[in-house]
């Protein structure tokens, strides 16, 4: 089975996680972006903007990616302002007719709150079927790594 490992990533977190997980189940990874500069503190503030004005339309996938080669993708995108960040949701519309029927989701967040499953499964919307999992990740005061690789182990 041919997977992909898809990110966004700002402070590297969620890019640490779905190469761990590409590492274990021996996937290809790659990396999704708005083209935005959106490190530093100014960075982040324009993140938190352009997320309540919902102003995030623009996604491409880094490098020579062909998603209809693939048979499972795994998105992983980091919680920006309470759900799944604007470019990944992006990416999903953009993408959903070319992604595999086998989708999961794979969420990173800073708060010990671990209620997003609801917000998580509220993409199936975008790509238009019920995805086939998810996890959500937190990424501060946790062995992320090693929760990326209890998640990675069950694709095995
Ligand atoms: C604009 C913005 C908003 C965020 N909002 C939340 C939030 O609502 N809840 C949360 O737990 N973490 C939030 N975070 C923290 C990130 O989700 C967390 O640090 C994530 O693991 C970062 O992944 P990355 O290093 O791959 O960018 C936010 C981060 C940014 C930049």
């Amino acid at each position: 089975m041919k997977t992909l490992c898809l990110y966004y990533t700002r402070t590297n977190k969620t890019k640490e996680i779905m190469e761990n997980i590409a590492k274990i189940i021996g996937a290809d990874v790659a990396e999704y972006t708005d083209g935005k500069d959106r490190s530093g503190f100014l960075g982040y503030v324009g993140a938190c903007f352009a997320t309540v004005n919902n102003s995030i339309s623009i996604v491409s996938i880094k490098g020579e990616i062909n998603l209809k080669e693939y048979d499972r993708l795994i998105i992983g995108m980091p919680v920006w302002v309470e759900g799944p960040c604007a470019i990944g949701r992006a990416l999903i519309k953009k993408y959903s007719g070319v992604m595999p029927s086998e989708v999961y989701y794979v969420v990173t967040h800073m708060g010990a709150k671990h209620d997003y499953a609801a917000k998580i499964k509220a993409m199936d919307k975008l790509l238009g079927r019920p995805s086939a999992g998810q996890v959500s990740i937190r990424t501060k005061e946790n062995d992320y790594i090693k929760e990326s690789a209890v998640f990675a182990e069950r694709l095995v």
